[in-house]
């Protein structure tokens, strides 16, 4: 075989072999320039079916579609040169079967060239994740809060609050460690309960509001950067990004009503930032 361009992208066992090692770091995009800006400082990249709610203000991730997960990866990808990108399948393209769940991720990977997709579910989705590693889809999986089951779960709440409900989601993700997923997303679960899953299973865990004792941590990058008009309890803000777009807004229509808006220089060469 012979290779055209070399290949500098994180790749899902890398992703695998940093089990009890460096901590994984990672955000969701959505965006190119999102994805440009992010790129240099994470090991990989989510573009996430919450994009239906922070990006088009669903209510939950469940009208998201394969098309808007498809548009979205294209132009993460475009952006991210050097992060895995992993785009997640959407409510609907792969829960019937494995062979459905396979075309759809295989569309995903053709039209976007991600390197990996992600599906919510455990020991019920074991078999769907093992058809799909075997046939070349590195898949990552999410158990504990998985919000396209909002409407059966019966709200956004935190898992695993009592030790008598450990055993269901330690066996979930025990499932699709088996099954050959090479991380496994842990969302909004009691840190005692994350602790005990990262210790048991041996591919590495990503935690969302699942705490520090997970290998690797992903936020929503809209929550982090305080883009997000609401956040749940657990999101540190690292930044005051709605603050700044008011400023700049608020100041360009000062300027443009008083009239001091700048004249252009009528080229359209690009200023080097
Ligand atoms: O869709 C998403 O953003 C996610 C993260 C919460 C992990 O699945």
């Amino acid at each position: 075989m012979s290779v055209q361009k070399a290949i500098k992208r994180v790749t899902s066992t890398q992703i695998a072999a940093r089990k009890n090692n460096e901590p994984i770091v990672a955000l969701t995009s959505y965006h190119t320039h999102t994805a440009a800006i992010a790129d240099p400082y994470v090991d990989f990249l989510l573009v996430g079916d919450s994009l239906g709610m922070v990006m088009n203000g669903f209510e939950t991730t469940l009208p998201v579609t394969l098309e808007m997960m498809i548009a979205h990866g294209k132009a993460v990808f475009s952006g991210a040169k050097s992060a895995l990108i992993v785009v997640d399948m959407p409510f609907g393209s792969y829960e019937e079967s494995p062979q459905i769940a396979f075309r759809n991720a295989v569309r995903i990977i053709k039209e976007t060239q991600c390197g990996a997709v992600k599906l919510e579910g455990g020991r019920h989705m074991a078999p769907t994740i093992k058809f799909l590693v075997e046939r070349g889809v590195p898949v990552m999986a999410h158990v504990g809060l998985t919000p396209q089951a909002i409407n059966t779960l019966g709200g956004f709440k935190t898992q695993g609050k009592t030790k008598d409900q450990w055993q269901p989601i330690i066996d979930d993700a025990k499932a699709v460690a088996d099954a050959g997923a090479f991380a496994v997303v842990l969302e909004a679960m009691a840190e005692p309960l994350a602790a005990a899953i990262t210790k048991q299973i041996s591919i590495p865990t990503i935690g969302i509001g699942a705490s520090n004792e997970c290998d690797g941590q992903i936020l929503v990058m809209e929550d982090m950067l305080g883009l997000s008009p609401r956040v749940p309890k657990f999101v540190k803000e690292f930044g005051k990004v709605g603050e700044a777009i008011e400023n700049a807004i608020k100041t360009y229509s000062q300027d443009v009503k008083s009239r001091q808006f700048p004249s252009p220089d009528h080229t359209f060469d690009l200023k080097q930032k």
